[in-house]
């Protein structure tokens, strides 16, 4: 019978995707040689709490508390990265390159800051790093950006990429919940974190937004670059509204590479029904992708989980063990390689959708749009929808203008009279 190799490998931590990586490599073990010609061992996990870890695999003596232990152990080659936060996880990782460790990780907060720095390393030492685990879960989208992708300029990125998010933004379109009602609900069913700050403010899609921008545009684009806006000021009246206009509300992560610099936020959005990531529901991703040649291709799948999470970071661990048979590791290294100039967020230009509470009374709908006019604010449509008592629920879609304007006209709104309350202001995906 044919002799296959070990290659060695570390854990570090053992939570959610730890057990799923653990779990995924005992499903592929005897697979795992035919497909990669080697096979994969654990040699050490390392987690803080030992007695809480040793209950959940079978041979606890892989379990330590002690990074020196696998930073100084030469037979292990990839470091497998799912502790999560930025320290000791960026120590840890600078480490195990400096000892010519190969690295996997799951962490989007780090790759999202401090990318450039963990990426010059890995190039210094001829080491893979690679995060396919980072973004968008088990949906493969890192690998495809960088290479299948490679002969595209990619000029758009667009994705649902917060599962806690999409499943509230959901249950509050399918079920007419509102969003505290819908939060408690994702608390209840798992998908919220205890603290769900990260998700519902757009964070967390923040940091993959931007690990995905720098990948596409070949220009480094770090979490501090991106504007976040979070889900907590949708009402479920404006998903009524949006509804009736034939389109549903996501929060989206968007980047675009204009000619005026790269665009790149995350916020709430109103895109048709007819959109493809429109139907993308509950707690899956998906992302859109624009290039020249390849035109419009989208990834959908699940974004976070055991299983989905552990998928991506296998299929980079066995793509780090076929380069070590070839000796060809480091071989696709940062390709950020231009400076592309962040946008404003004041010089974007899309549509708006605006709620307002005005009095109800002749003149009204005039004063309004004169301030809209004043500031070079295009309306597409403006309807009043309801009467409370004095007061006229009224909704305005502009066509697409510069969000300084919008924010203008808002400033102005809040000083008159007949303006009670800005209810809302959220973008429109779409052209006039
Ligand atoms: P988790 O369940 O909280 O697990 C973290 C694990 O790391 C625990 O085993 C913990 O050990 C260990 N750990 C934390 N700090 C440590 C330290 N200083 N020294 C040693 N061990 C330490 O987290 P997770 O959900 O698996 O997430 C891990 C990473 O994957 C994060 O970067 C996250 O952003 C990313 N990610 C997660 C998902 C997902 O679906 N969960 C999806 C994509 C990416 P103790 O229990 O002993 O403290
Ligand atoms: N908290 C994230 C989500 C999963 O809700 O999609 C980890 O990235």
């Amino acid at each position: 019978m044919k002799e296959y190799k070990t290659i060695q490998v570390a854990l570090l931590g053992l939570g959610t995707v730890g057990f799923g990586v653990y779990k995924v490599l005992q499903m592929q073990k005897e697979e795992m040689r035919y497909k990669i010609g080697t096979e994969i061992e654990i040699k050490k996990i390392l987690v803080r709490n030992l007695e809480k870890a040793a209950s959940r695999i079978e041979d606890p003596s892989v379990l330590t508390n002690d990074w020196k232990e696998i930073a100084e152990d030469d037979e292990i080659q990839i470091v497998i990265e799912v502790m999560g936060g930025m320290e000791p996880a960026r120590t840890y990782i600078m480490e195990a390159m400096q000892a010519g460790k190969h690295v996997v990780t799951a962490n989007k907060d780090l790759i999202a800051a401090d990318g450039k720095e963990l990426m010059d390393e890995a190039k210094e030492m001829g080491c893979d790093l690679l995060f396919e685990a980072a973004v968008a879960g088990g949906i493969p989208i890192i690998r495809p950006l960088k290479q299948c992708l490679a002969g595209n300029h990619l000029t758009e990125i667009m994705g649902i990429i917060n599962g806690t998010t999409n499943f509230i933004l959901t249950k509050m379109t399918q079920d007419n919940m509102e969003f505290d009602e819908a939060l408690a609900l994702a608390t209840k069913l798992g998908y919220a974190e205890a603290d769900p700050t990260a998700d519902i403010e757009g964070l967390d899609a923040g940091r993959k937004v931007a690990i995905m921008a720098s990948i596409a545009f070949n220009s480094r684009v770090t979490f501090d670059d991106v504007y976040t806006e979070g889900i907590t000021k949708i009402t479920a009246a404006d998903i009524r509204y949006a509804k009736e206009m034939g389109c549903d509300i996501k929060l989206l992560g968007v980047a675009r590479n204009t000619p005026d610099g790269i665009e790149v936020r995350v916020h709430p959005m109103l895109i048709p029904s007819t959109h493809p990531l429109a139907s993308v529901n509950d707690s899956f991703n998906a992302v859109f992708v624009h290039g020249d040649a390849v035109d419009d291709a989208m990834f959908y799948g699940r974004g976070a989980g055991e299983l989905p999470t552990a998928s991506a970071i296998v299929g980079d661990v066995f793509d780090i063990a076929r380069n070590l048979q070839y000796e060809c590791n480091g071989r696709i290294s940062c390709t950020c390689y231009k400076e592309i100039p962040i946008k404003k967020m004041d010089d974007i230009e899309c549509k708006y959708f605006l709620r307002m509470l005005v009095k109800n009374r002749p003149g009204v709908l005039a004063g309004v749009t004169t301030v809209f006019g004043s500031q070079m604010v295009s309306i597409e449509q403006i309807i009043q929808k309801k009467k409370f008592g004095e007061l006229a629920e009224i909704v305005v879609i502009t066509e697409t203008v510069k969000e300084s304007s919008v924010k203008a006209s808002l400033e102005e709104f809040e000083k008159m009279e007949i303006v009670k309350e800005i209810s809302a202001m959220i973008r429109v995906y779409g052209e006039d």
